[in-house]
């Protein structure tokens, strides 16, 4: 049976919210702290922290899935954010142009690789929905 939805209308359902909104913090904090871990060279350290963000993310998914916060038309959801992801790329490397301006070069190199993950991000799912849709 699925998980799918579960626990909505239950008298859990606001405490599996609480969990929820908590572990997407947690993904982002992590990921944050492996940020920095990694600009001051402690690879290990930051490698183990995104581990952690991971799991975090993936806890969060979890959550959401048991109070039923997610479209589960799964390739209906790639179809519409393939696109998004793909159009990120330009919107990114123009903001990353302005972030330059400012005088900041490095946050800029890092926003214009993940503007280039965002582009990876659009083929992951167009193919996803090209070969299971
Ligand atoms: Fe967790
Ligand atoms: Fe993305």
């Amino acid at each position: 049976m699925s998980i799918f939805g579960v626990t909505k209308g239950t008298e859990l359902e606001k405490e599996i919210d609480k969990l929820w909104k908590g572990e997407e913090q947690g993904a982002g904090m992590y990921a944050a702290l492996a940020c920095l871990a990694k600009e001051r060279g402690l690879e290990e350290v930051s490698e183990d922290l995104m581990k952690v963000a991971v799991d975090e993310a993936r806890h969060a998914g979890l959550y959401a899935v048991l109070n039923g916060h997610a479209n589960d038309d799964i390739f209906d959801v790639l179809k519409k954010m393939g696109p998004l992801e793909s159009s990120g790329v330009e919107k990114l490397q123009k903001f990353a142009e302005r972030v330059r301006e400012l005088g900041l070069k490095e946050a800029a190199e890092q926003i214009e690789s993940a503007a280039l993950d965002e582009g990876r991000h659009g083929e992951i799912l167009k193919d996803l929905v090209e070969r299971f849709c």
